[in-house]
């Protein structure tokens, strides 16, 4: 079957949560410790087969340094799934997260899905502190209705299904 479905992608969150590295993990397997912040934003594209269907995602990974804010919604306006990402260990990113939600509902079209993501999960399970709990943020993805995953990029954990996850979710056309 020739048929491929494009979903346009957008990632959101505060700098340093490791939204590149996710991409970079998904993409291409990969992994580094001193990852330059984005600039602006980055594009980049990878399929994958989800059962009968080969999905193309079309992945904008945007800049979450405050001075390039005022971009982000050139990315979300046209975006049919989006990835808003936190650190697990860094109160301050998970509110910047429900910020994003708030603002991927008032703005972005109507019928987005949305992936709450928690990143750095390996950082916990080597020892470090979490900041985030997990109810916490599963009580916001089920009153905003999104869906929730916990991620390491460094790892690898979880990260292939939660664009799985994104790809179930979105209809086929
Ligand atoms: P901006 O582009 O500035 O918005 O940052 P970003 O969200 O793209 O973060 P980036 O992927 O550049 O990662 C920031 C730092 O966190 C880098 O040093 C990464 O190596 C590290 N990092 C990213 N993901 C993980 C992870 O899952 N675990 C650990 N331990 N470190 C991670
Ligand atoms: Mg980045």
């Amino acid at each position: 079957n020739s048929s491929v479905t494009s979903i346009k992608l957008v990632l959101l969150g505060e700098a340093a949560v490791g939204k590149s590295s996710i991409v970079l993990r998904f993409v291409s397997n990969d992994f580094s410790e001193n990852k330059e912040p984005t600039i602006g934003a980055a594009f980049l594209t990878q399929r994958v087969n989800i059962g009968e269907q080969t999905v193309k995602f079309e992945i904008w990974d945007t800049a979450g340094q405050e001075r390039f804010a005022s971009l982000a919604p050139m990315y979300y306006r046209n975006a049919q799934a989006a990835l808003v990402v936190y650190d697990v260990t860094k109160p301050q990113s998970f509110i910047k997260a429900r910020h994003w939600v708030k603002e991927l509902h008032e703005q972005a079209s109507k019928g987005i899905v949305i992936a709450l993501v928690g990143n750095k999960l390996d950082m916990i399970e080597n020892g470090g502190e979490r900041k985030v709990a997990k109810e916490e943020a599963e009580r916001l993805a089920e009153e905003e209705g999104l869906l929730f995953f916990e991620t390491s990029a460094k790892s690898g954990e979880n990260v292939n299904e939660v664009f799985l996850g994104i790809g179930e979710k979105i209809p086929i056309k």
